[in-house]
């Protein structure tokens, strides 16, 4: 589809209404397979957008948070069954608009609906604690409460899964919610709004305002929000949390990584270049958990290294509609750009470029944004290849002599997303999952494939202490409210008159 009249302008979603931008300016999104196909224009929203949001969520927050949780959650509920109906068409909306496989796609809108589903199952759960007073005829216990409105910032390379990941446990605790998607990947954000609307979710509890970061920091600094919820890089997640910081908002900041998977000498060496070749090219390496890095014992370096380099090799890279690719492009050219410049970084650290190290882009490959897979060997701990996270098709692979010395070089970096080993021998095992200093940890399976019912994220410059996914999602939507009932008909005094 080349530009012409065909192409569809989408709206924000404001108060139950879609709407445009009162700038009048719209922005394109265009597939990284095929730039010259415009997958829609969206709104290149303003401040008064993103306020028109935020008083839509404010008002609607007092019907929603005393509508009881197990109605929310029919909702959630009824929403999943909806996303099961679409599966297909929305996986390849995505694939059009962010470029990876129908696989991930497909697998992408599956985790929107497990976690809507997880969550609606969360509307009968919730639970407090109950405890004894320690005086007479008083009654204690701890209720989760909501907090308010919810500002909502997501990334491209998850573009239903995460922007679920966040409404979801958001709705079920009674909270309103705006959402500001990736400018690369709108659609699926609209997708995702548009099957809530669908299955009934009143006026103003959830929104969408899509545009740059002037919508992003006004999403931060309002002084109606009361969370702040992101995920995407590190640069730009301490530019929310130093936004949000003077109005006290509660943040939950989920960012880079430079995962790491260990391979033992004692590993089995196939399943671990499968495990490499899924961690590390999977989404065409656009994921905060990809195996970015691979520490591999010497004794098995050199045959683990031709056989990961030979598999890469032989990935079919291509457009992801087609169901024969394995890898798709880099989501954008300035991604592609990334890529090509850490590429030259590693080569003039002087690391072996092993397989890879190109663009590809003539033939079918002339209109997109694509690159080969790229595996540097002799990659020393240190190098930039092995501590920056380049978010792109670029795995780098170090030796290592034992297992002590494969955790310090695990845990030398600055992230601390998730982590693997490959081994047979158990007390390895478990020895690599106490030490490495991770938010996840895999034993002979990649840094990749989290799922939705136990807590996602990392730690140092991963993250600011917080989790989503599971129940530790609910502890980012709620705060706690404890209660003291007291029937005793007098006054007692806790700590004195016990
Ligand atoms: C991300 O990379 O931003 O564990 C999310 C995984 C997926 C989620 C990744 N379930 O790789």
């Amino acid at each position: 589809m080349d530009e012409d009249a065909t192409v569809q302008t989408y709206q924000n979603y404001i108060g139950g209404e879609w709407v445009s931008s009162v700038s009048g300016r719209t922005f394109e999104n265009r597939n990284p397979a095929n730039d010259d196909e415009v997958i829609g224009l969206f709104q290149d929203s303003t401040t008064s957008d993103v306020e028109a949001a935020l008083a839509a969520a404010a008002r609607a927050y007092d019907t929603w948070r005393l509508t009881p949780a197990p109605k929310r959650a029919e909702l959630l509920l009824a929403a999943a069954a909806r996303l099961v109906q679409h599966k297909e068409a929305f996986a390849r909306d995505m694939t059009r608009e962010m470029g990876k496989v129908l696989e991930e796609t497909r697998g992408d809108v599956q985790e929107a609906i497990d976690m809507t589903q997880f969550m609606a199952g969360e509307g009968r759960r919730q639970y407090g604690q109950t405890v004894p007073s320690e005086l007479r005829d008083k009654f204690a216990m701890s209720v989760r409460q909501p907090l308010g409105v919810c500002s909502m910032i997501t990334p491209w390379n998850f573009p239903m899964a995460i922007p679920s990941w966040k409404i979801a446990p958001a709705l079920v605790c009674g909270n309103t919610v705006v959402l500001k998607p990736a400018t690369l990947t709108p659609l699926s954000a609209v997708n995702f709004v548009k099957v809530l609307e669908d299955v009934g979710i009143p006026p103003g509890v959830v929104n969408l305002v899509t545009g740059g970061a002037e919508v992003g920091t006004r999403m931060a600094t309002h002084d109606v929000v009361k969370v702040v919820s992101f995920t995407g890089s590190t640069v730009v997640g301490r530019l929310v949390n130093q936004n949000a910081a003077p109005g006290f908002k509660k943040v939950h900041l989920e960012m880079g990584g430079k995962n790491v998977i260990v391979v033992m000498d004692d590993a089995q060496l196939e399943l671990a270049v499968e495990g490499c070749l899924w961690g590390g090219f999977g989404t065409t390496g656009q994921r905060c958990t990809a195996a970015s890095r691979v520490v591999v014992h010497e004794k098995v370096y050199d045959v683990f290294l031709r056989e990961f380099a030979a598999r890469a090799k032989a990935l079919r890279v291509g457009n992801g509609l087609d169901e024969q690719t394995q890898m798709g492009p880099s989501v954008s050219e300035s991604q592609l750009q990334t890529v090509m410049k850490y590429v030259e970084i590693g080569r003039a650290e002087g690391a072996t470029l092993v397989t890879g190290g190109h663009r590809l882009d003539t033939g079918a490959y002339a209109r997109g944004w694509f690159h080969e897979p790229t595996i540097f060997g002799d990659v020393a701990p240190g190098m930039r290849i092995a501590q920056e996270e380049i978010f792109g098709p670029v795995v780098s692979v170090m030796r290592c002599r034992s297992l002590d010395e494969a955790i310090a070089i695990g845990n030398g970096v600055a992230y601390g997303l998730s982590a693997s080993i490959y081994t047979r021998d158990i007390n390895k095992a478990f020895t690599a999952m106490r030490d490495m200093y991770t938010g996840i940890f895999y034993v002979n399976a990649p840094t990749i494939g989290a799922e939705v019912h136990l807590p996602f994220g990392g730690t140092k410059a991963t993250g600011n202490g917080h989790r989503e996914a599971g129940t530790a999602a609910l502890d980012v939507f709620s705060e706690w409210k404890s209660i003291y009932v007291d029937f005793s008909g007098r006054l007692q005094r806790a700590q004195i008159d016990t």
